[in-house]
């Protein structure tokens, strides 16, 4: 069984979905924002898990404030990383002390659509079919093994919000699945290679 911090900065709509499934609720231990205005900080609280706020603002650069995460992260115990809408870019240095423990989730297809505006670069293509990507983090942005993919459609009268709330429908439903093996050992990296019991 493995432990996780959730790390959050917006509503936390995905924290909430993690929550309302028992097999992973009890298993976050920790929930991290750099924003103490989250939502996200909300519901930890309201559940009862250990919340904290480590501000970008508070550290001299990237490297000492993602050192900051990761001291937060191991000292709460969890020995896994889950990314819920965090908006800030993790150093290497926090990849490495959590090596193929990180999971993120990400509003498109990826390599399609990578970075902040994912939903907004989608409407901007003209894509017909968009979607969900849950995968393992490696040093690069919006990068690494991909655990699972979903399709989206994009429907002519779009816009952003409309788009990605259909988006976070499915986001809400796989990203649980997934944390789900992840947390009970029957998902794992081995090198590059993505493997499930
Ligand atoms: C989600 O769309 C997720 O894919 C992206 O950030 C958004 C977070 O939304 N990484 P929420 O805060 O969970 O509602």
């Amino acid at each position: 069984m493995i432990d996780i911090a959730v790390l959050a900065s917006g509503t936390g709509t995905n924290l909430a979905a993690l929550l309302d499934l028992p097999e992973v609720r009890e298993h976050i231990c920790l929930v991290v924002s750099d924003r103490a205005d989250a939502g996200a900080l909300d519901l930890a609280r309201r559940a009862g898990i250990p919340a904290r706020v480590v501000q970008f603002g508070d550290f001299p650069d990237r490297r000492s404030f993602s050192l900051a995460v990761a001291d937060a992260v191991e000292q709460a115990g969890a020995k896994g990383v889950v990314l819920a809408g965090f908006m800030r870019i993790l150093s290497p240095e926090f990849c490495d002390r959590f090596p193929g423990r990180i999971l993120n989730i990400h509003p498109s297809l990826l390599p399609r659509f990578p970075g902040a505006r994912a939903v907004e670069a989608a409407l901007e293509a003209g894509v017909e079919v968009t979607g969900v990507t849950v995968h393992f983090v490696d040093e690069q942005v919006d990068h690494g093994p991909v655990i699972r993919q979903e399709e989206v459609p994009v429907f002519p009268d779009d816009d952003a919000d409309t788009l990605h709330q259909r988006i976070k429908t499915v986001e809400h439903r796989i990203y649980p699945e997934v944390v789900a093996q992840f947390v009970s050992g029957r998902l794992r990296l081995d090198g590059d290679r993505v493997v499930t019991a």
